[in-house]
């Protein structure tokens, strides 16, 4: 074999695995350094670019779930966010970048879905399981803005992991029956085992192991109505990244004591997460566009001598 047809082939395994791999970077904002160190009880409205991951899920433009990037075509959210849903996934849309609702800037990026993907084992009566994952029908442009967030790789590694700070995020109500907040909100959470969550006088038993509970012991600091389906997400000071640790799925009323937010466990749902495709047919980079796009940019990287030109 002559060394042009080897340098090509090399060429072709270096884009393949470009436009294959997973991100390698997640979960940094490029915008806020680090955390913010103080406490916040309740809400308060979060910095522009604070929040890169987090995404607004739209009907006839107006917001009714959140949602967390975890790639630049996958969205998760809530299962139950979808299970009711009567229209076609035509009227609903994918907005990131996005600060106040009522006034998308030039940083937004709204995409449509082109498959929604719920858990197979979401249960509506016990709403275990609560995850749903969007395909989108094309890829988020990252930017300082819009950047996609950590997940964790299973239950042992969310503990290794360390977090030090956790936050919920979103649009949602400020109480129980309120209106949606027109600006995104930021509240820090502590992580409640299932233990204490599981007590009497708290859920009494309703939280699974699927979930994770969040909040202060004495309430005041919690998601509440159209926060569902986005992130609970916490800082890893040792790799100092953000993980999605959970996604807003249900509560009793909002801020009660002893009755905090629960959320759907990521780190139980990690290879779910990275076998979930979008079935065959769906038009989302399927593996011939994938072969495709590696072989143009191979050709492309050859003919150029450019060793890197096709990042996603
Ligand atoms: N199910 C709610 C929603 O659809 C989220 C409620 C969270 N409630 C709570 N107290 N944390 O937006």
């Amino acid at each position: 074999m002559d060394f042009t047809a080897l340098l090509l082939i090399v060429h072709v395994f270096m884009c393949l695995s470009a436009v294959t791999s997973p991100q390698d970077s997640c979960g940094q904002r490029l915008l806020v350094i680090p955390y913010g160190v103080s406490r916040i009880v309740g809400g308060r409205e979060a910095p522009e670019g604070a929040w890169p991951w987090q995404v607004s899920i739209q009907m006839h433009s107006r917001h009714y779930c959140g949602g967390t990037i975890v790639s630049s075509l996958k969205v998760l959210t809530a299962a139950h966010c979808f299970h009711k849903l009567k229209i076609s996934t035509k009227h609903l849309f994918v907005v990131a970048g996005l600060q106040v609702l009522s006034t998308p800037g030039i940083q937004t990026q709204t995409r449509s879905i082109s498959q929604v993907q719920m858990n197979e084992d979401y249960n509506i009566a016990t709403s275990d399981n609560d995850v749903t994952l969007l395909f989108l029908s094309s890829p988020f442009h990252f930017t300082d803005y819009i950047q996609p967030i950590c997940t964790p790789h299973n239950v042992t590694h969310e503990f290794t992991l360390n977090f030090s700070h956790c936050f919920i995020t979103g649009w949602g109500s400020k109480y129980y029956k309120g209106e949606l907040m027109n600006r995104l909100q930021e509240a820090e959470v502590v992580l409640i085992d299932r233990r204490t969550c599981n007590q009497f006088t708290w859920y009494n038993g309703l939280v699974t192991e699927n979930m994770i509970c969040a909040g202060l012991k004495s309430g005041g600091s919690d998601s509440c109505q159209g926060d569902s389906g986005g992130p609970l997400q916490c800082y890893s000071e040792d790799e100092d990244r953000f993980y999605v640790v959970g996604v807003t799925s249900f509560g009793i009323m909002c801020g009660l004591p002893r009755k905090p937010g629960v959320y759907a466990r990521t780190s139980r749902f990690a290879s779910w997460l990275n076998q979930s495709q979008p079935a065959s047919g769906s038009g989302v980079h399927g593996p011939n566009t994938r072969l495709i796009s590696a072989l143009l940019c191979a050709a492309l990287m050859w003919l150029l001598n450019i060793p890197t030109i096709c990042q996603q």
